[in-house]
């Protein structure tokens, strides 16, 4: 695909506009498309619309195209497989590539201990796999998560999200024996929740983000994981690690959780999984699936389609893009912090790991206030320009591109970004 960005009609276009006419009359009102994109196709950090616009890719399809889009490798295996088996069924019968990949994530996994794999088709499911099993498994029904998580939208998931108000308006009663904590605050569990409300050997799990994703791109103290691990294994409990968004190469390490050395005793996978098609997987200790036939299922968890772009996929991380994540993240980290250095009043912190990179929007230098309005308003101008960005948390700008972006890719985007920082 050519050059971008590179824009040539009004946005949208009139392809476009026609579209989102007929897709805003016929589909849900709770989506959330602050920009309108239509794509008509895409390759790997390039996204072309309808019009033939072209825009650089900062956000992957929320961190899922981790590879790129249409990476010709995953392109080639998903075509291998569609021409043999389609479908039929993971939980009632085998095939090669969900025993491939089953094998394959355990062996990724983050630690000494033998696991076994749960195939799902998205995060949120991964989420209640893990929720249901570490209920099954300890026979205790409280779990604790912490305040700005996002696990998903179903309702287990949703019980443990706490990252907008807006997300559970509506929708009570969710899963009871919910405990939400701040992020980072071990002490606070052990402190105030352990000894006022909740008896910590009724609690099976606690679920955590190694790097707090929607709720702004938050690195924890260094401890905090470490911290957590131990506080579990003296009350028992399962640490649960939910790496659908920071997995996968994304923060320079498979896992997240790499980075501080800890080994979870549960890991919920999806977005970056397979690299832009559906999937997602709950990884345990063997120790800790125990659960009997017939106590979970999925009819198309573990596709052999989306399996085969799994494997490819994470032979492409392994052998370049999690490199690639580490080099150009601390590149991209560097040159936002000048670009803090140039505007700080309005931008406040730069943080990330790999390609996983958060930057505070602010509404001046000394108060440091949040500027949601602002973080928007630079989003949208971006597009507008040609860069497609995210926003997270209160009032930051994440940027999860594709990991196979290269340092010039980076610079450009970066650059333009700075342009539209100046004009504020
Ligand atoms: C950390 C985390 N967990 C779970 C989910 C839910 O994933 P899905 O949208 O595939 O259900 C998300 C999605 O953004 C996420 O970032």
């Amino acid at each position: 695909m050519d050059f971008a960005p590179f824009i040539h009609t009004e946005l949208p276009g009139p392809l476009a506009t026609k579209a989102i006419a007929l897709d805003r009359r016929f589909t849900s009102p709770s989506y959330t498309r602050y920009i309108p994109l239509c794509v008509k196709s895409a390759s790997m950090c390039t996204v072309e619309d309808l019009d033939g616009n072209r825009f650089l890719d900062f956000t992957a399809g929320i961190a899922v195209n981790n590879c790129g889009h249409c990476h010709p490798a995953i392109v080639e295996a998903v075509r291998d497989q569609a021409g043999k088996l389609l479908h039929m069924c993971g939980s009632d019968y085998y095939n090669q590539p969900q025993a491939d990949l089953a094998s394959r994530l355990c062996n990724l996994w983050p630690g000494p201990s033998p696991t076994r794999v749960f195939f799902t088709n998205s995060g949120a499911e991964s989420i209640e796999g893990a929720f249901k099993l570490a209920r099954y498994h300890t026979g205790r029904q409280r779990v604790i998560a912490f305040l700005g998580a996002f696990h998903g939208r179903t309702f287990g998931a949703l019980s443990l999200t706490a990252s907008r108000i807006m997300q559970r308006a509506h929708f009570a009663p969710l899963v009871p024996e919910v405990e939400h904590v701040p992020y980072g605050d071990v002490k606070y569990i052990s402190e105030q929740l352990f000894k006022r409300t909740v008896p910590p050997d009724e609690v099976a799990a606690i679920f955590v983000e190694p790097l707090q994703g929607e709720g702004g791109y938050i690195i924890p103290p260094k401890q905090f994981l470490p911290n957590l691990r131990a506080l579990c294994d003296e009350h028992g409990i399962l640490l649960v690690a939910d790496e659908v968004q920071s997995g996968f190469g994304r923060t320079g390490k498979m896992f997240c959780i790499e980075h501080y050395g800890v080994e979870p005793d549960i890991l919920c996978l999806a977005k970056g999984i397979a690299s832009g098609l559906p999937l997602g997987a709950m990884v345990a200790k063997e120790s800790v699936m125990d659960w009997k036939e017939g106590a979970h299922g999925s009819t198309f968890g573990g596709n052999p389609v989306s399996c085969r772009a799994a494997l490819a996929s994470i032979d492409l991380i392994e052998r370049e893009y999690m490199a690639n994540a580490r080099g150009v993240g601390d590149f991209m980290i560097a040159r936002l912090n000048a670009m803090r250095a140039e505007f700080p009043e309005h931008i406040g912190e730069v943080r990330g790991m790999g390609l996983m990179i958060g930057m505070d929007i602010i509404n001046d230098s000394t108060s440091m206030r949040p500027a949601r309005v602002l973080r928007d308003k630079i989003v949208d101008d971006a597009y507008y320009h040609g860069l497609l960005l995210l926003g997270c948390g209160e009032a930051t700008i994440r940027f999860c591109p594709p990991l196979c972006i290269t340092q010039d890719e980076a610079a450009r985007g970066i650059d333009l970004l700075a342009d539209i920082i100046k004009s504020k």
